[in-house]
């Protein structure tokens, strides 16, 4: 399986902090935000992706995070001119995702949760069809949401309606067959001109080919697009790695779990950071 991660996009609701910054790049505590959905896609076992960003953006990335050849895996990039939508990621990374089924995760969205590793492997498992997550959330207004019969069956799934009809959410990390690459070209942009990623998600459930699966409360899915939603991933990541002394969303600790890099590799990139960061990963090295 491939793995996209989505990070261009606006950032409107975040001006003027993003005018010139680009968002998936903010620290969201510790370490820039793009960390936390590429953990995801290592942690399932996904080792080639594909960054896309801006055009201003993508060299930045690029210069951010290399080759991935230091976290034993392979990362490409490419732009996206215009933000038209979650799901041109799969024209833009068409010849990208060949004939491979394809996750994308979103640049500015973080998973945490006990046994988040079984979770997203057995959604990287999938032969045919799709799997996406839902999760209960306060105001679902801002999200694509599922509605569900009376026997709980998915029968539609939203885009930011205004009387949304449950509560749950679909979270921005999406594990496609081959066939995505089929849907996408059958999409036409929606009327505020993006190609929806929930069109694609609808399409698939039409086929009776979307399983959904539904986050139980012990998990966290946060977004980090507004000030307030930024600053409380900030404060959330902060409680739990002060209180436990393990970090979130350590690429370098990921792929060295996931046997990708060796020790050597891993002190390596400690002894090259001075911060903190730098001498958690030296800690985790010699915990070993
Ligand atoms: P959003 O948060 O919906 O949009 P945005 O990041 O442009 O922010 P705002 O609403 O404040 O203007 O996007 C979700 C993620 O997808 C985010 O990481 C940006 C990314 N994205 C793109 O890269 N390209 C796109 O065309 C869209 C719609 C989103």
């Amino acid at each position: 399986m491939k793995g996209i991660i989505l990070a261009g996009g606006k950032a409107t609701r975040l001006h003027p902090v993003t005018k010139s910054v680009c968002k998936q790049m903010l620290p969201v505590y510790d370490k820039p935000m793009i960390y936390y959905p590429l953990s995801a896609l290592l942690l399932a076992g996904i080792k080639e992706i594909l960054i896309i960003s801006t055009p201003q953006d993508t060299p930045r990335f690029r210069h951010l995070l290399g080759t991935g050849s230091q976290l034993g895996v392979s990362f490409s990039y490419a732009a996206q001119k215009e933000p038209k939508g979650i799901a041109e990621s799969f024209l833009i990374g068409e010849k990208f995702i060949g004939k491979d089924s394809v996750c994308l995760v979103l640049g500015d969205n973080i998973f945490y949760g006990d046994n988040l590793l079984g979770l997203l492997q057995d959604a990287a498992g999938i032969d045919s069809g799709a799997v996406v997550f839902g999760y209960y959330v306060k105001n679902p207004q801002r999200y694509g949401v599922i509605a569900f019969d009376r026997r709980h069956k998915v029968v539609s799934i939203d885009e930011k309606p205004a009387k949304p009809k449950s509560n749950y959410a679909v979270c921005g990390i999406y594990f496609y067959d081959n066939e995505v690459l089929k849907i996408v070209k059958k999409i036409r942009p929606s009327p505020r001109g993006e190609l929806e990623i929930t069109d694609v998600n609808n399409a698939y459930l039409k086929k009776g080919k979307l399983n959904v699966k539904l986050l139980s409360r012990g998990y966290a899915w946060l977004d980090a697009g507004t000030p307030d939603t930024l600053i409380d991933a900030s404060i959330f990541i902060k409680t739990v790695e002060d209180r436990q002394g393990l970090k979130i969303g350590c690429i370098e600790e990921v792929a060295y779990k996931m046997g990708l890099i060796k020790k050597d590799n891993l002190k390596k990139i400690a002894s090259g950071m001075v911060s903190g960061y730098g001498a958690y990963l030296s800690k985790v090295c010699a915990d070993e």
